[in-house]
């Protein structure tokens, strides 16, 4: 795994937003995996900026991300529908149909995660995929313990991730119990993979990603089995590198 480490955040969101904005601009028809949380904030307000100072155009672009929570609709301020219009796909020349986010709110959730499954393999798979890592070192909302072998599936989030997650929420009751992700196995298919993490809470996660084992008790671990992956970190969150 190749890492790049920066000095902080900032560093960290343009380094990841300049290489991607080429990749986006040298294939202007590339599938993106995109994720949500506090991470890659950062990395979409400089693909805004970017699309607005220098024409980055996503016309032809294919959008796939990773997860969404079970039970809350589009449009809750809360789901990762929301996160993703108001964050990035608003700013931008995307068209809405070739953005695809899996719906928490599907009657048959089964049938939602086939459904899912079906889609990326017709859109040709995800060329590259943005990740972030979970204290727990979960990627998506894969919680340690899920099968390497896993595709979309519906989990039951671990109770730090929803604490974790609960900032964002008025209280712990409303963090939903349950998600619907990619699997590992969807995610180590993805041609190229940018893993970002910044701060401290993170350096222990970075630490057992690179010092630790291949462990499904440890889901990013997977990320070792996969030949193209970039690590790009600011120096908090590489502390013990
Ligand atoms: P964060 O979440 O970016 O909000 O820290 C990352 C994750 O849990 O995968």
């Amino acid at each position: 795994m190749k890492i790049i480490r920066t000095e902080n955040y900032l560093e960290m969101s343009v380094t990841a937003g300049r290489l991607l904005a080429e990749k986006i601009r040298s294939n202007p028809s590339m599938t993106l995996g995109l994720a949500t949380g506090s991470t890659p904030k950062g990395l979409y307000e400089y693909l805004i900026q970017d699309h607005r100072d220098n024409g980055t155009s996503y016309q032809q672009i294919q959008s796939v991300n990773l997860d969404e929570y079970v039970g809350l609709p589009a449009q809750d301020p809360n789901s990762y529908h929301y996160f993703m219009w108001k964050n990035l796909f608003d700013h931008i020349d995307i068209a809405g149909e070739s953005t695809h986010i899996p719906n928490g709110a599907a009657e048959d959730l089964e049938q939602e995660c086939t459904r899912y499954d079906q889609l990326i393999k017709e859109i040709g798979g995800v060329d590259l995929q943005i990740l972030g890592i979970g204290q727990n070192g979960h990627i998506g909302f894969n919680e340690p313990g899920t099968p390497f072998s896993s595709r979309t599936h519906i989990v039951t989030l671990a109770e730090n991730t929803r604490e974790a997650n609960s900032r964002f929420f008025n209280s712990m009751e409303e963090v939903p119990k349950h998600a619907i992700t990619m699997g590992i196995t969807s995610i180590l298919e993805s041609k190229e993979i940018f893993l970002l993490a910044s701060g401290e809470q993170k350096a222990e996660a970075l630490s057992k990603l690179l010092n630790g084992e291949i462990s499904e008790a440890f889901p990013a671990s997977a990320l070792k089995q996969h030949q193209n992956v970039t690590i790009i970190a600011d120096k908090n969150a590489l502390k013990y590198i």
